[in-house]
């Protein structure tokens, strides 16, 4: 049997050899195809069963995957092989070889297929009859071979999201059948080679995401059939060339992220539309965002009726023609330009999803009819609107992200928002009062209204916004205390009332934050966030690029992070969790069960009226960087636990009246500035270079080599048994981390 086989293989050999090594003729008949077929599957490792039944015992033309005319191969649809992926690149370039013999192929898909290496140099001068090549999605590098060039039958070349470097070869322009382009995410460099205009059957020419420079071609106005042009993410210089106009059939022009500049290319300088316009019917996305373009908002593209446009980060400036807001208008996004003026009537814009206009110096109040536009986005922040009444948006059904921060708006926080609404930022306004009713928002998962005047109580009702991931209030001028109900908040992971007149004590039920207590998973998933059904944003991957711009603008989460306020990218914020009380009027004791909150990176409660002594169970704080304590009353000794926080990088305690050693070890070896721990009533210990005497330094803790120490009260001055039971005692009537179980068992979740 095994002899048999063997002899089956030394006959297959034979054939093969026979093929390729004694009839060197131009031709390579079906059996000499399917010879080059076996190679290929020998060399490509076909494991999984369909391809298994590539064998010599049947005919070429039988294997699938495979299409043949008149008994030769002419099709080989390869692409996405999954067990190819795995592990990644194990297939190298030279499975490509064998092909080079299949002279008749007309179509080559081998696309994402993790296959890595050089192109061939010499074998797709064979392959003169290809009509579409999709190598896409593998890790092929070096530069392109010159032969690839000379395939003048070639309708499809797409060779996206590979490594290849070097030019692209003015040769280019030879390729005259082509329709499709696909050179986009590759490194290739230098300048769009000006023979490239001459391909006049293309319809779609991707060269995003590469490092191309110089100047687009000024003839790009001749490829007349292009439908989809995407040059984004390059390093193109220049302006565009007026000759886009000339594009008739454009659909998708995506220019963004480049180094263009200049006025925007506009033929209504002399108040004259032009012709084209009027047979510019279907231009649907437009995205020259992140260039350098001058100029006013063209009135050309106000009354072209696209869909989809992204101009913002350029230097536009003027007001707004009212005719951009059509009906067919989806998505508007001008941001970080140098607009002014009103917002115009928009009420015809009927169709419109997303309005960004964030970081220009529009004015004017806010138009009433906003609310007749089913919008999902609204983010109108970083201008000087005002007014001191906002529009109803209850009717805006599907509202989910209103950001109208920084802007001059005044008086009462209209509660009108839809019930829908996930994110809402008023910060930086001058409102005066805060949302009296919040119950309805059941969807809320970020309320910002800090840096506005709002006076009065916190509200009970924002207890009842159980969903709210992020609360900041900072900068107010709130009155009262932090209500009880604050626990219902179970997901809150970051809540900012700093610099407000907050007075009484910090609840104790803060311990239950769930959102702190667990490391905090992605708050927004924007997958479920952008989960409309909404097929005009769907339209040629036009959604994932919209979700780069809605990250990149709903940007309002600043906190006071290590000192200095910052702005957080809601991309960062797994795994994040804050609480900031510092500068208010609080008074009392710290709260123990604070202890509980383990997922704490920044724990400030600096500036109040706080007294006691540091519970030693911040020490449980595991992941905290940063604990501020300063300018307080706060007595007793600094808890030895501290010394656990490996985390930590900023430890303030200064101005109040502790004493006794600073605890040593880790972390707390290295917080050696003195004015952290300036103005106390006898600190000592290397860290400020102040000996400690015998009797100053504290009674010696239990020893913290359990993890249930979380009960330990320092400085206990009396004997160890019976600080152990007070300590006991204490937590079980006074600290609501009751919680022995309840920390424990949350440590218990973890392990
Ligand atoms: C072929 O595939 C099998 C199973 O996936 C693997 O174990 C083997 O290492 C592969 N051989 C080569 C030469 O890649
Ligand atoms: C060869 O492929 C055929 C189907 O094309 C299949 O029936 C046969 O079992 C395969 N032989 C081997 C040895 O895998
Ligand atoms: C091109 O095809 C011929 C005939 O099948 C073959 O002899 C030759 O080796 C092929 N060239 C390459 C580079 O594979
Ligand atoms: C291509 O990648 C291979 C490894 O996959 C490497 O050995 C080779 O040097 C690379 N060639 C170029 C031109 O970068
Ligand atoms: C191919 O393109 C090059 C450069 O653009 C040109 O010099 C050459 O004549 C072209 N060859 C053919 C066959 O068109
Ligand atoms: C573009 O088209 C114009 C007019 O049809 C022609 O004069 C010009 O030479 C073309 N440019 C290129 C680079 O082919
Ligand atoms: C647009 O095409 C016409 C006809 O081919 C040509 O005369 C005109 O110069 C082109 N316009 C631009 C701006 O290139
Ligand atoms: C705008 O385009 C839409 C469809 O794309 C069409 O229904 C509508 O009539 C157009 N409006 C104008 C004013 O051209
Ligand atoms: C809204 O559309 C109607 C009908 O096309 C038109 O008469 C009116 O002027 C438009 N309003 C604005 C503000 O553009
Ligand atoms: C709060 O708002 C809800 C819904 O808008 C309403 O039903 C309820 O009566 C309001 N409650 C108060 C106290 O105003
Ligand atoms: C707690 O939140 C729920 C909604 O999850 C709400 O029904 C309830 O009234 C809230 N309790 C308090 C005390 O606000
Ligand atoms: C805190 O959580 C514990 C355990 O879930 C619970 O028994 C206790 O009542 C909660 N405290 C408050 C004030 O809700």
């Amino acid at each position: 049997m095994a002899k048999l086989l063997s002899l089956l293989i030394m006959f297959i050999l034979f054939i093969f050899f026979f093929f390729f090594f004694f009839t060197p003729t131009l031709s390579c008949p079906p059996e000499c195809q399917k010879q080059a077929l076996l190679q290929f599957a020998s060399l490509a490792n076909f494991t999984d069963d369909e391809l298994k039944s590539w064998n010599s015992s049947s005919d070429g033309c039988l294997f699938p995957f495979v299409e043949c005319s008149s008994s030769n191969v002419v099709e080989i649809h390869l692409g996405d092989v999954s067990p190819w992926r795995r592990p990644w690149g194990v297939l190298t370039s030279t499975v490509l070889t064998p092909l080079f013999h299949i002279r008749t192929l007309t179509y080559l898909d081998l696309s994402y297929n993790g296959i890595r290496g050089e192109l061939p140099r010499d074998g797709f001068a064979n392959l003169s009859k290809l009509v579409e090549l999709d190598l896409s999605g593998n890790n092929f590098n070096g530069s392109l071979p010159s032969l690839l060039f000379q395939l003048r039958f070639l309708q499809v070349l797409d060779m996206e999201d590979n490594s290849f470097h070097g030019n692209i070869p003015p040769e280019i322009g030879n390729m005259t059948k082509l329709s499709g382009l696909g050179f986009g995410n590759n490194n290739f460099f230098g300048e769009i080679p000006t023979s490239i205009v001459s391909l006049k059957e293309l319809r779609a020419l991707g060269l995003s995401s590469n490092s191309l420079s110089l100047e687009i071609p000024i003839d790009f106005g001749n490829l007349s059939n292009i439908r989809l042009l995407d040059l984004s993410y390059n390093s193109l210089t220049g302006t565009i060339p007026s000759s886009i106009q000339n594009l008739t059939e454009l659909y998708y022009l995506d220019f963004r992220n480049n180094l263009l500049s200049g006025e925007f290319p506009s033929c209504g300088l002399e108040g004259k539309i032009p012709d084209w316009i009027s047979t510019q019917k279907t231009l649907g996305y437009l995205d020259l965002s992140e260039n350098q373009l001058e100029g006013m908002f063209p009135q050309w593209l106000a009354e072209m009726n696209v869909s989809s446009i992204n101009l913002s980060d350029n230097r536009l400036t003027g007001s707004l023609p009212p005719q951009l807001f059509g009906s067919n208008l989806h998505l508007l996004s001008l941001s970080r330009n140098n607009f002014y003026g009103k917002l115009p009537d928009i009420s015809n814009a009927t169709g419109l999803v997303a309005l960004m206009l964030d970081g220009n110096n529009f004015s004017g109040k806010l138009p009433k009819f906003i609310s007749n536009i089913d919008l999902f986005l609204l983010d109108l922040s970083n201008n000087k609107f005002s007014s001191n009444t906002l529009p109803d948006f209850s009717s805006n059904e599907d509202l989910r992200i209103i950001d109208l921060s920084s802007n001059e708006f005044s008086g009462e926080i209209s509660t009108n928002f839809s019930q829908k609404t996930l994110f809402l930022s008023l910060g930086k306004n001058k409102f005066s009062s805060f949302p009296r009713n919040l119950t309805h928002m059941s969807n809320l998962k970020y309320l910002g209204i800090h840096d506005n005047k709002i006076t009065g109580e916190l509200s009970n009702s924002i207890c009842q916004i159980s969903t709210l991931h992020i609360l900041i209030l900072r900068n107010n001028s709130l009155q009262g205390s932090i209500p009880d109900c604050i626990f219902n908040l179970t997901s809150l992971q970051i809540l900012d009332l700093s610099t407000n007149h907050l007075v009484g004590k910090i609840p104790t039920n803060l311990g239950n934050l769930t959102g702190m207590i667990e490391t905090p998973g992605e708050i927004f998933s924007f997958g479920h966030f952008y989960n409309l059904e909404n097929e005009v944003l769907d339209l040629l991957g036009f959604w994932n690029k919209a979700k780069r711009v809605l990250s990149f603008n709903t940007h309002d989460l600043i906190v006071n992070w290590k000192m200095s306020i910052q702005g957080l990218s809601f991309d960062n914020l797994k795994g994040y969790s804050l609480l900031d009380l510092s500068m208010n009027q609080l008074s009392g004791e710290i709260p123990a069960s604070l202890g509980c909150l383990k997922a704490l990176k920044i724990f400030n409660i600096s500036h109040n009226n706080l007294f006691g002594r540091i519970p030693a169970n911040l020490g449980d704080l595991e992941n905290l960087e940063s604990l501020d304590l300063s300018h307080n009353n706060l007595s007793g000794s600094i808890p030895q636990s501290i010394a656990k926080l490996l985390q930590l990088t900023i430890f303030y305690v200064s101005n109040n009246k502790l004493k006794g050693k600073i605890p040593e070890g880790s972390q707390m070896d290295t917080m050696n500035d003195p004015n952290s721990y300036a103005n106390n009533s006898g600190l000592c210990g290397m860290q400020i270079q102040v000996p400690c005497s015998e009797h100053l330094s504290p009674t010696k803790p239990p020893e913290l080599k359990s993890k249930e120490t979380w009960f330990s009260w320092e400085g206990v001055e009396i004997g160890y048994a019976v600080g152990f039971f007070v300590a006991v005692g204490i937590s079980y009537l006074s600290n609501p981390c009751k919680t022995f179980n309840y920390c424990s068992q949350q440590r218990r979740q973890r392990v």
